[in-house]
């Protein structure tokens, strides 16, 4: 295990004013490195990054811009000496982009390529990108290393993995170029201050910001999708992983990023698989109150299981989480508590 850059750097995040995009403002900061956040705020807050001041003392400065547009890029470039990007900025709902696939493959992978560009003509050669366990599709292991095959099963998965392979490609034929590809699994949870949380806008897509709405009663019951799958409880199994935990490790990869030449890839998640209707009682327990639900048909692009294998990323870096799901719905069920209009006072 190598450190290459132990000094303080001007990092680009996209996408930094979202839930995983916040909570890694937080851990840069907190390790000394200074945030530029680029977000359009479709999904984003800039409360998010007055909370990421109050907590850490450092506000980012943001530059509301979309990651499509290289003038507006090819612009904050030039404002800010930049030394690493942090990649966060997509759309991500699975279901969503099975019924606008072009809008998905528009911002995700038209935006990778559009920044990736523009930090090139910046002379930025370091660059951190977010990807999803969604890449592994169903391949019915255990637990799944980086060496599973790539079967996306719907139009998100796929753009991750082109944006990928994109990446991969660049690093080849830019001998410059270093770059990290972090294979997130299921990120939950929040901030322990309750200051920073998952708060997305309209109908949550993902589990446990339902999970919180329904338990403060601005919904009626969730939606468990898929109750026949072959799990012990019927109901699909994940790696719940705390944001905090991911957010940390984007702070290791930037240590390691000039470690190796071309694109390092990593999962991160836990190794541990909970089921949906698991996921929901720990909620219940948090959050001390019955959580109604009813369970539906499958969601069209899911897969029964996906839990990592996580030896690659502590083997390089010495990463592990720290956090197990009772505190991930702990820590969620505390920002709910505190913000019951989400970021609005
Ligand atoms: N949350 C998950 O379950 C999960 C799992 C695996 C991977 N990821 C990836 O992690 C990243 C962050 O996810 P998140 O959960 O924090 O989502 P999020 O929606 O909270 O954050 C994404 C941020 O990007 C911004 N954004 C979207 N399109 C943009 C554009 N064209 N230009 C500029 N900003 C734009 C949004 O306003 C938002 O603030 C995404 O790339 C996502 O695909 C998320």
């Amino acid at each position: 295990m190598t450190t290459c850059i132990t000094g303080p750097l001007r990092v680009l995040v996209t996408g930094g004013a979202g839930f995983i995009g916040s909570h890694t403002c937080v851990e840069l900061v907190e390790a000394g490195h200074e945030v530029v956040v680029v977000d359009d705020l479709s999904n984003g807050h800039a409360v998010a990054l007055d909370r990421v001041g109050e907590i850490t003392g450092t506000r980012p400065v943001l530059e509301v811009a979309d990651v499509t547009d290289a003038t507006a890029l090819d612009s904050i470039f030039r404002r800010h000496t930049i030394d690493a990007v942090v990649h966060f900025a997509a759309r991500k709902a699975v279901g969503e982009s099975t019924e606008i696939p072009l809008d998905y493959f528009h911002t995700n992978v038209g935006g990778t390529a559009t920044l990736l560009a523009s930090a090139r003509r910046a002379g930025v050669r370091r660059i951190v990108f977010s990807s999803s366990c969604s890449i592994y599709g169903s391949t019915g292991a255990d637990d799944l290393d980086e060496s599973a095959p790539a079967a996306p099963t719907n139009p998100y998965a796929w753009s991750k993995l082109a944006c990928e392979q994109m990446i991969e490609q660049a690093c080849r034929h830019h001998d410059d170029l270093r770059a990290v590809s972090l294979r997130y699994f299921n990120p939950i949870g929040a901030h322990p201050s309750g200051l920073l949380g998952e708060e997305p806008h309209g109908t949550p897509r993902n589990i446990v910001p339902y999970l919180a709405q329904v338990a403060v009663g601005r919904r009626e019951r969730v939606q468990v999708f898929g109750g026949d799958y072959v799990t012990p409880d019927g109901s699909a199994i994940r790696d719940y992983v705390h944001v905090v935990d991911i957010a940390r490790g984007h702070v290791t990869a930037l240590d390691h990023v000039d470690d190796r030449a071309g694109m390092q890839l990593f999962n991160l998640g836990t190794g541990q698989g909970t089921s949906v209707l698991e996921l929901r009682a720990a909620f219940a327990a948090a959050a001390g109150r019955e959580i109604p639900y009813v369970v539906t048909d499958r969601r069209l692009g899911d897969v029964p299981r996906l839990v990592a294998n996580i030896d690659a990323v502590s083997h390089a870096w010495g990463w592990a989480p720290k956090y197990d799901v009772a505190t991930m719905c702990c820590d969620s069920w505390r920002f709910q508590e505190l913000n019951p209009d989400g970021y609005r006072r």
